[in-house]
């Protein structure tokens, strides 16, 4: 905040005695962004022409982008952190490394389960991570929860993201939670026992199943999107996990963006998540927010794309609160370390 106060006065004196060339003039916002950026370009693209804001956007993971705010400070060029994993924005809240917002610019958009009361962050689109599978080989009855993978029935037929990828960790986390830690334990160890072979990319576990190599995996559903954009006969189907009526949904991520705690270009950061947050900059596929990715919207106005809309309806689980994210990333490591989930390619 006292940074953002320098930065005020510096704006004014700039004004006063160079000219308008001030950061808020350049109307520039630099996001560190977790999202894939193709992904995301159109929307981007969008967002620019409608309000004259550049985006600058630097990639990377969401734990790498994490580090760089820890060891850049209030000296971090970044505004805004777009992080694809609610745990990684709430260690940022945690670590003070973004700062509060009044909730007042996404009320009566966001589904108040998708942004923080305090207003660190705000979620933007969810990602579910689900079941897929080989539909000439797999009776898909029994694909019913997270733990029915762990029946003898699925050894050497699984496809499954390693153990050190957020993903898996977001994944396990959510067991736990719901679970707790030895029922958990027990189910993952099931996972192991079942011999999967384990991939570092959603698309080449979709792949390895339409190729014969696997019979199901879990993967969240835009890839699988992505591939039936390109072949609407793609030979991979999806099917939504724990739906059973005493089941918790089918486990969700988000994207999700926070304010860095060093922003300059705080009015920006704000314009952005006002206009990612509106039922407009959340529809359409390509051009929103979530449809430019295959992603389901979090203002409850904007309906989901219509390739999303053919995997069918879901519930997804809204047991498990987002604020609660963070809590479990550690011990869901030590478990997958403990049980030896796979860390790498096999
Ligand atoms: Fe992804």
């Amino acid at each position: 905040m006292k940074k953002h106060v320098f930065g005020a006065v510096c704006a004014m004196m700039f004004t006063l005695t160079i000219g308008p060339v001030t950061a808020q003039e350049r109307k520039v916002l630099n996001i560190y962004s977790a999202r894939h950026y193709g992904a995301i370009e159109a929307a981007f693209d969008q967002f620019t022409a409608d309000t004259g804001i550049e985006i600058r956007v630097s990639q990377g993971s969401p734990q790498a982008l994490l580090e760089r705010l820890r060891a850049e400070g209030e000296y971090s060029p970044a505004d805004l952190f777009l992080s694809i994993n609610a745990g990684t924005m709430l260690l940022a809240k945690e670590e003070s490394l973004i700062q509060p917002l009044d909730t007042a610019i996404v009320e009566g958009e966001l589904d108040p389960t998708q942004y923080d009361e305090e207003g660190f962050w705000f979620a933007l689109s969810k990602r579910a991570r689900t079941f897929v599978y080989n539909p000439e080989t797999v009776d898909a009855d029994l694909l019913t929860d997270y733990a029915s993978l762990a029946d003898p029935l699925w050894r050497d037929r699984l496809c499954m993201r390693p153990g050190a990828h957020i993903y898996t960790i977001s994944l396990i986390s959510s067991l736990i939670y719901h679970l707790g830690i030895e029922e958990a334990e027990a189910v993952v160890a099931g996972w192991v026992a079942n011999n999967p072979t384990y991939i570092d990319s959603d698309t080449r576990i979709i792949e390895t199943i339409a190729a014969g190599g696997c019979d199901v995996g879990v993967v969240h559903q835009y890839y699988l999107a992505r591939l039936l954009t390109e072949d609407p006969t793609y030979p991979v189907s999806l099917k939504w996990a724990n739906q059973g009526e005493d089941s918790t949904g089918t486990f969700y991520n988000v994207n999700i963006v926070g304010v860095t705690s060093a922003a300059i270009n705080i009015d920006n950061a704000i314009a952005f998540i006002e206009y990612f947050s509106s039922g407009e900059g959340q529809s359409g596929e390509p051009s929103g927010f979530p449809g430019s990715n295959y992603e389901y919207p979090t203002n409850p106005a904007a309906a989901p794309g219509d390739l999303i809309a053919s995997f069918g309806e879901v519930v997804f689980d809204d047991t498990y609160p987002l604020a609660e994210y963070g809590n479990m990333q550690q011990q869901a490591v030590d478990l997958i370390n403990r049980v030896g989930y796979g860390m790498g390619e096999s």
